[in-house]
């Protein structure tokens, strides 16, 4: 059985969300405040990179199951379900979450529900979040027993959207259990066949779906800090980090997902979500336990000063008259998303530093512009390499992991390579007779 959606936000997760809620089967109705964003997505057009998500977003579109407002009135009227998709980027001049977005949907919507209607957050907010939602939207709605607000955080990663959303590793509901209402059957109706697929589907109290959601992020930053912690010590013996986190990896208990070394984890989330679960913490007064989360990201800000050194050092010691090449942008490949980018850091910092740094990326040249506008942008890879005395890889891209060394020794002033993501096969490139720098590897 089909719902009528209603999502408002229209970034990475609210556009993916309409689009695969679509998908689904039921009538969607994508509600932002950016009618230049709106008018994209109504033509089929996405205002970022994500692969395979522009196809779903166009099928449905023509199949006419997918629609875009800027009327909250519209989406009131059209929808009994509405899912909160808008940003908590962290706050200016603070670790903690600024809330403003979430808190206004909850605002203008609220007064316009006047009949059934369940309101789902989707959006990664402090645990007391979800039950200060649920309080607004009774206290502003005029039919205060007829709404409910559950909580159902989203898992996806940008470069596997659609199919995360399709197809997570779990459904997480949080729910306000002291008043039982409706959430629960119509979040079953809503991901009937995820649900059929057998995806485990977890009901919880309110603040511990907002923590779920919280503490994978934070265990996921604290994998990536621990394998880059171990990386130094590696650096200091001789050892390799790579063939270490293979062999720690074979331990199902450890895994070796999410242990690659290298200049650390960036984006929109990583970084501000564990600075807002260090706040949270210490507004709770469990602070210390979170000693540990401030440093995982000590660890994480100082791969990239290390990486600033390192290409220093490949340089001759200064980075005046050094010409650097820096091959990705984005803070991960298959993503344009520049936001926090370890690669952008790290250019800027050489640059500012005296280095004539070029930088291409395949995909997020108009963000990184957008974000760094002094730093030099090459048409292509080989064009970002001409001339250079070090050739820095800071994102993982398969044309830039398939680099031939032979062809890009033709265009480069000296052959060092820094290898900032340990995606490099460093015997191919010495064999080749090049410097061959990774991260915590011989
Ligand atoms: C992350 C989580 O993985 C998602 O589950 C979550 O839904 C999302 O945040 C969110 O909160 O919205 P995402 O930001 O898309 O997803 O990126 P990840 O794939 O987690 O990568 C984050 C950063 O860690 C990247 O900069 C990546 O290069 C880095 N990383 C990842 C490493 O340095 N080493 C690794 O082994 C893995």
């Amino acid at each position: 059985m089909s719902s009528q959606i209603a999502v408002f936000g229209t970034g990475y997760l609210g556009a993916t969300h309409a689009a695969c809620m679509a998908q689904l089967g039921h009538d969607v109705l994508g509600v932002d405040i950016d009618e230049g964003k709106l008018a994209k997505l109504a033509a089929g057009e996405l205002p970022f990179f994500e692969p395979g998500l522009p196809e779903v977003l166009r099928d449905n579109i023509e199949a006419g199951r997918l629609r875009f407002t800027t009327s909250y009135e519209e989406a009131a009227e059209f929808a009994d379900v509405h899912f909160v998709a808008v940003g908590t980027p962290q706050k200016q001049g603070e670790l903690a979450a600024d809330l403003r977005y979430v808190d206004a949907v909850i605002e203008s919507l609220a007064p316009l529900l006047t009949g059934p209607a369940v309101v789902f957050g989707k959006s990664t907010v402090p645990a007391g979040t979800a039950a200060r939602l649920a309080d607004r939207l009774r206290v502003l709605s005029p039919a205060p027993d007829e709404v409910e607000l559950a909580w159902n955080p989203e898992f996806l990663r940008e470069g596997f959207a659609v199919k995360d959303t399709l197809h997570p590793d779990r459904i997480v509901l949080g729910v306000d259990r002291t008043r039982p209402g409706t959430a629960e059957a119509v979040a079953r109706q809503v991901y009937g066949p995820l649900l059929e697929e057998h995806i485990p589907f977890l009901i919880t109290d309110l603040a511990t779906a907002e923590l779920v959601k919280t503490s994978a992020n934070a265990f996921l930053a604290t994998k990536i800090s621990f394998i880059n912690a171990i990386a130094e010590v590696c650096e200091a013996t001789g050892a390799d980090v790579s063939v270490l986190a293979d062999a720690i990896g074979y331990d199902a208990r450890i895994g070796r997902k999410f242990l690659n070394a290298g200049i650390g984890f960036g984006g929109g989330c990583l970084p501000k979500d564990i600075r807002a679960f260090i706040a949270m913490a210490g507004e709770l007064g469990a602070g210390q336990a979170f000693a540990l989360l401030r440093e995982v990201d000590s660890i994480n800000m100082r791969r990239r000063n290390k990486m600033v050194e390192l290409a220093r050092e490949a340089g001759g010691g200064s980075f005046i008259g050094t010409r650097v090449a820096v091959l990705g942008a984005a803070f991960k490949p298959n993503s344009d998303d520049v936001r926090d980018s370890p690669a952008l850091n790290i250019a800027g910092q050489m640059q500012l530093q005296g280095a004539a740094v070029s930088v291409y990326d395949p995909e997020a040249m108009q963000n990184a512009r957008q974000q760094f506008p002094t730093l030099q942008y090459a048409a292509d890879a080989f064009s970002a390499c001409s001339g250079a005395d070090v050739v820095m890889i800071l994102t993982e891209w398969k044309q830039f992991v398939d680099l031939a060394p032979d062809e890009l020794a033709g265009t480069v002033r000296q052959k060092v390579i820094i290898d900032g993501r340990n995606c490099l096969d460093p015997t191919i490139w010495r064999n080749a007779g090049w410097v061959y720098r990774g991260v915590g590897r011989p």
